[in-house]
């Protein structure tokens, strides 16, 4: 959809931009994120032509934008910058049609659109349609912005850190309202920033940039997970991944090997097994690992020696998919009352073993929010 082909850009002989690569998909929210100076702005000016790169090649659906009409393509490609670039003797009105008008859209259409783009940023159209832009707070105005910049119906919006100089409140909205727009509109967006806690929440690809190089080009989830290297991680944060607890999963906090039996072992055995290991319940599982049940020391102790495991396990044992993340993992152990619950995968073989110390341990000293805490 829009890939970048080895673009070098150089001013005099300073290289800013060092053969970067990059492809993005249709449909897909990308976060250019990295340190001041580091050259996004000078990408996303690339892709709408008001940069040249010095060698290399972008293409937009395919085809080369070197030979496009710059004016052409940035007509059909959302551009919004940082102080929105409203026109102040326009209406927010005549501000959001401008392209589309240029464009010759049918004029019942573009009020129709108008109207619902407005309604989508939060702002009511009777009562900002024909207000000017020095009428409306900041917020307001980056949010017509927005609006703006899907007005034209472009598959493509460039996005140049908008938010970054509103309020922390008027800013997590916008964020909301973009990501519900994007995943509603089916957008293609790029959007700078560098604030990492914006990047997590809206985008489903981060580009993590520095000195014009990729350092890392992944999900949030695999990123914070799996940093590619000691700059990504301190850039991160290493605390980031317990402010984002649903991107846990199972695998993350479980014991891997969790201690278990086969259902035709016999009391005795299943009473040895745990003391070797000092443990006080078994995971019961047949000859291909499926989850069958549960032994506690409890509930076996005082048994007949040669009964069958078998004959005296917990059926029907609540377990978690590897893919649960900690949340949903704390909210069953809590619901149910219980202190471990095994994981299994999705043909229900096991795969190892929640216990609230695995959890501690996992979490480590980091500091967890309250919220999650047992
Ligand atoms: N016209 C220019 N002439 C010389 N250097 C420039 C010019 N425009 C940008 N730069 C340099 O290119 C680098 C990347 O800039 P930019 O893309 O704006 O960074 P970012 O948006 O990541 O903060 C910076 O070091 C900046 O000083
Ligand atoms: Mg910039």
């Amino acid at each position: 959809m829009i890939e970048f082909k080895n673009i070098v850009k150089k001013y005099r002989t300073k290289t800013i931009i060092n053969h970067f690569s990059l492809k993005i998909d249709a449909g897909e929210l990308v976060v250019f994120i990295g340190p001041s100076g580091c050259g996004k702005t000078t990408l996303l000016k690339m892709i709408n032509k008001l940069i040249q790169p010095t060698s290399g090649h972008i293409y937009v659906n395919g085809s080369d934008i070197s030979a496009m009409n710059p004016i052409e393509l940035r007509r059909n490609i959302g551009y919004v910058i940082q102080n929105t670039g409203l026109f102040p003797h326009m209406t927010i009105k005549e501000n959001v049609e401008l392209i589309p008008k240029l464009k010759g859209e049918d004029p019942g259409d573009i009020d129709k659109k108008t109207r619902k783009l407005l309604q989508m940023v939060g702002l009511d159209p009777k009562e900002y349609l024909n207000r000017y832009p020095q009428e409306l707070s900041g917020g307001q105005q980056q949010r017509v912005g927005v609006a703006r910049a899907f007005s034209t119906d472009s598959e493509i919006i460039l996005m140049d850190e908008p938010f970054s100089a509103l309020d922390p409140v008027t800013r997590t909205t916008l964020q909301d309202e973009l990501f519900t727009m994007q995943k509603e509109l089916n957008k293609t967006i790029i959007f700078v920033t560098h604030d990492m806690d914006e990047a997590i929440k809206i985008a489903d690809k981060i580009c993590i940039i520095k000195d014009g190089d990729i350092l890392q080009y992944d999900s949030p989830e695999n990123i914070l997970k799996n940093p590619a290297n000691e700059f990504v991680a301190d850039f991160i944060g290493k605390r980031r991944i317990w402010n984002n607890p649903e991107l846990l999963t199972a695998v993350d906090f479980m014991i891997q090997n969790p201690v278990k039996i086969t259902a035709k072992r016999n009391v005795l055995q299943a009473i040895e097994i745990m003391k070797e290991n000092k443990v006080d319940s078994l995971m019961v599982t047949d000859k291909n690992n499926f989850l069958l049940g549960l032994v506690t020391l409890k509930g076996i102790q005082l048994q007949n020696r040669n009964l069958s495991v078998e004959a005296l396990m917990e059926k029907n044992v609540l377990s978690v998919s590897d893919d649960a993340n900690l949340i949903s993992v704390l909210a069953t152990m809590n619901k149910h009352r219980i202190g471990y619950v095994p994981v299994v995968n999705k043909q229900n073989q096991l795969i190892g073993l929640i216990t609230r110390s695995s959890i501690l341990s996992a979490l480590s000293s980091q500091l967890i929010d309250m919220e999650v805490a047992f």
